[in-house]
Formats: structure tokens, sequence, C-alpha cells
């Protein structure tokens, strides 16, 4: 299980801080959370502080572009320092192109898709991308409460990779905590998103140790 922390989540005014508990708690990613106030109703971070964060840390990026009109921003994102960007299936329209922009960059292309959206329908993609990131919440906001069905998701979701034979790996996020973390990985995930289940306890670093611990298959 590879685990990334989503600053959203973190005290905003102290993204130096979030960075710190990241790197200390061995954390895989740092997931970072774009939004516009269109695809979904909240704005976050952007490209500015994307790129403040890539000088500030060794760690990947792994960057969740929650925005309409993926392609009119890509390249921005790319060349701030990125090293996975997930477009919305939802808001993207030439999906294949823009997964095709982002490997060529060198880049980890992925493809969110929101808990209404079935991964059926990324059967035809599926060589064009790296990563599937499962929402297991509706996005704009950390701190929402996990939605179990993404489990079944994610369990066909392996079906249909383990059927293609592509290289592509399965990524979670929303409402992932200590109580349902072993669950999410035995449903086929590889890296967990956690946002509040880190950022809100009262020792970040030690809540991530207690994470991985929990994660596995022993503890289902
Ligand atoms: C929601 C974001 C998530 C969120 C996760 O739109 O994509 O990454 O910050 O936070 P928690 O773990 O608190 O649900
Ligand atoms: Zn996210």
């Amino acid at each position: 299980m590879r685990l990334a922390p989503s600053i959203l989540a973190s005290d905003l005014a102290d993204l130096a801080g979030a960075l710190a508990v990241c790197a200390a708690g061995n954390a895989d990613l740092v997931h970072v959370d774009v939004m516009d106030g269109h695809f979904v109703p909240n704005l976050s971070l952007g490209i500015p502080v994307v790129q403040a964060l890539h000088r500030r840390t060794s760690l990947p990026l792994d960057v969740h572009l929650m925005v309409a009109n993926p392609d009119r921003l890509i390249d921005d994102y790319l060349e701030a320092g990125a090293a996975r960007v997930a477009v919305h299936q939802e808001a993207a329209v030439h999906l294949d192109r823009l997964l095709a922009q982002i490997r060529r960059s060198g880049a980890k292309a992925g493809v969110a898709l929101n808990p209404a959206t079935p991964v059926e329908l990324l059967v035809d993609v599926l060589p064009s991308l790296d990563y599937v990131l499962l929402m297991s919440v509706n996005p704009g906001f950390s701190g929402q409460a996990f939605l179990p069905r993404a489990l079944d998701k994610a369990r066909r979701l392996s079906a249909l990779i383990a059927a293609s034979g592509a290289a592509v790996e399965i990524e979670m996020d929303g409402g992932i905590d200590r109580d349902n973390i072993a669950r999410v990985v035995a449903a086929g995930v590889d890296t967990c998103v956690v946002g509040s289940g880190i950022f809100a306890a009262p020792d970040p670093v030690a809540r991530m140790s207690e994470l991985r611990d929990r994660a596995r298959p022993e503890n289902l």
C-alpha cells in the first residue's frame, strides 16, 4: 500500500509544515487537490502553489485536477512539477488525447472517477493510463464520509485491469481512515489518499504509521 496524504486537509497557512509531516511519516506521494469552483463547488490550490510545493519537497506531487476544461491547464501543471496528474473523466472531452499529452511530458497519467461514474467507461482507455483515481466521496471537500460502494468499484476495476493486461494502479480518495483502510486495500487499491484521517489526528506522523499497520491484510 502506498500512502498519499492530502494536504488540502492540513493547515493551509502552513504548507511547509504539511510537507514536513509527509516527509517524517514516509509518505509515498503528496496528494494535491486542485479545484476551480466550477467542476466542484470549491476553490483550493493552483499553479503557483504547486510550483512552490515542488521547490520545497523531493516527494512526488500527485495532482488531482478537479477542474472544468482540463486541456486548457494541463501543460501548466505538468511544468509546475507534477509527477502524476489525474483528470476527471467527467470533465475531459478528449480523454485519450489528454492522457497522451500527460505521458509525453514524462508524468504518470491518471483518470479520476466520481462516485456516480461506472469503472466500465474506462475499458477502451486502460492501455493509455497509469492509474485510476476512484473517488470514495463526491469531490470538493475534505472530511466527508466514505461511500462504501467504492469498494465494489475497486473490485470491478481490478478485474477489468487484469483482463486488459495493462499495468494500471488503483488509487482511492475520500473518507479513508484507520477504520476502513484495510477493506480499501483488500478491494485491490494500491494507493490510499488520506486527508483529515492524517491531518486532523493529534499526531499526524504517528497516524501515518498506524494507517500502514492497519492496512495489513491480517487486520481486516
Ligand atoms: C476531495 C479531495 C480529497 C480530500 C480527501 O475532493 O479530492 O483528496 O482532500 O480528504 P479526506 O481524506 O478528509 O476525505
Ligand atoms: Zn483528491
